[in-house]
């Protein structure tokens, strides 16, 4: 990296925890030096078991610091906090991250933490136990509430030979996390905006235990409403799948596309932008039985009938302030038909994906869509899901801005 990486000349506190991971935040304080940033290494009590002081003074851009006694400074919390750019804490423990959570200020990385006004990005490393453990839970959605930006751990080999989740995130992730807070990628660009978002296929029900459902996995819908908050936006989210208690969104579960219809419609007329990401289906069955339809009855006959389709709905409806955003799940003609939708649901935007492809649409973790609007389209290569989300909601958010539909800023 060169000079002109965003991280040039940004004082960065580097808060380490006592895990196994510590070791790895030395790679990551070279790369942070190496991009031009100033770091300040700030070594919890626990991490000194795991890793010494030395590496860490050497590498970085002044001695480390443990203590809020160290001896020539007598504020160095105030100090650390006012003049950071950003803190990073990693490892995060379960520990740490309960104290920040709660707001304990017991020793210099949590004064620090408290004091300060600039952002902090929390790269969580912990035993799957402990990572799904429902007070690390709770506290990681407390802090996402607040605006921290949290690096899930990764999946692979813990310490003691387990495995699972729990690992550091890989050093590039995280300064690519790091990169965006100085890039304004993840600047506030939806900040007192209300966003309506849908996610998962819907299960339209034949008996009490038989339903016709698709192949959406949600993924997709979940993580733009994740960027939404990030980006400020106050986000509802009506998804048929469950939703991560620890993404801290407030979440309507529905199931059926009639259950889909009712939660939208009561929501959608007050916000700013909808996003129609679910799988809705078309057709549910005109009768349902009551009760299970038994093998000794023969094959049924299953009449369906049409659902509300929920999008041509918002089209006819939408307030002048409001940004429409649907989808289009395609196995051919993907731009011919993101278009027709386009038109024929009055939407503003639709981001089209080929569901055929293997690392794109259900399921996987990568996408790859053609945002299709007006008079033209916007092709973003495959990137996982959240980054599309990120790419669109920026995209849509500028585009609402210069036509003047969002009469704010941004
Ligand atoms: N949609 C909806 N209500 C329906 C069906 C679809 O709101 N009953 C929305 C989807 O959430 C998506 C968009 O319409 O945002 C397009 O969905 P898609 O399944 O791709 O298209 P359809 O309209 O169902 O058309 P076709 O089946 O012909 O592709």
């Amino acid at each position: 990296m060169s000079n002109s990486s965003p991280l040039a000349g940004k004082r960065i506190v580097l808060g380490v925890g006592g895990g196994i991971a510590a070791y790895k935040s030395v790679e990551l304080m070279r790369r942070l030096v190496d991009a031009g940033a100033f770091v300040s290494p700030v070594l919890t009590r626990a991490s000194l078991r795991f890793v010494g002081k030395t590496t860490f003074s050497a590498l970085g851009s002044e001695p480390v610091r443990t203590s809020l006694w160290d001896a020539a400074d007598p504020i160095p919390h105030t100090r650390l906090a006012q003049q950071a750019d950003a803190i990073i804490l990693a490892p995060a423990t379960a520990d740490l991250i309960a104290r920040y959570a709660t707001g304990i200020a017991d020793d210099l990385l949590t004064t620090t933490l408290v004091a300060t006004k600039a952002p902090v990005v929390v790269v969580a490393a912990m035993h799957t136990e402990m990572w799904q453990h429902p007070s690390v839970v709770e506290n990681i959605a407390t802090l996402r509430k607040r605006g921290v930006v949290v690096i899930e751990p990764e999946v692979g080999r813990l310490a003691g030979g387990d495995n699972g989740v729990g690992r550091l995130a890989a050093t590039e992730k995280v300064l690519a996390a790091v990169e965006e807070l100085f890039s304004g990628g993840r600047g506030q660009i939806l900040h007192g905006k209300k966003v309506l978002v849908t996610a998962g296929g819907t299960r339209e029900a034949i008996d009490p235990v038989r339903y016709l459902g698709n192949r959406s996995s949600g993924k997709q819908g979940i993580a733009f409403a994740a960027a939404a908050a990030t980006f400020g936006a106050e986000v509802t989210l009506v998804s048929t799948v469950p939703v991560p208690e620890s993404l801290g969104l407030k979440v309507v579960s529905v199931e059926s596309a009639q259950d889909m219809f009712d939660a939208v419609s009561t929501e959608a007329a007050q916000c700013d932008l909808v996003v129609m990401a679910a799988a809705v289906a078309d057709f549910r069955c005109k009768e349902i039985s009551p009760v299970k339809i038994k093998k000794s009855q023969g094959a049924p006959q299953v009449v369906l009938e049409p659902t509300p389709d929920i999008l041509a709905f918002l089209g006819s409806a939408k307030p002048g302030h409001q940004v429409l955003v649907g989808f289009a799940a395609e196995t051919g003609e993907l731009e011919a038909e993101a278009r027709r939708k386009l038109r024929e649901k009055h939407a503003d935007f639709i981001v089209a994906n080929n569901v055929a492809e293997h690392d794109a649409g259900f399921a996987v973790d990568t996408n790859r869509v053609t945002l299709v609007y007006e008079g033209s389209a916007l092709a973003l290569d495959l990137a996982d899901k959240r980054r599309i989300a990120e790419k669109v909601l920026g995209f849509v958010a500028e585009w609402a801005r210069n036509k003047g539909v969002w009469k704010d800023q941004g």
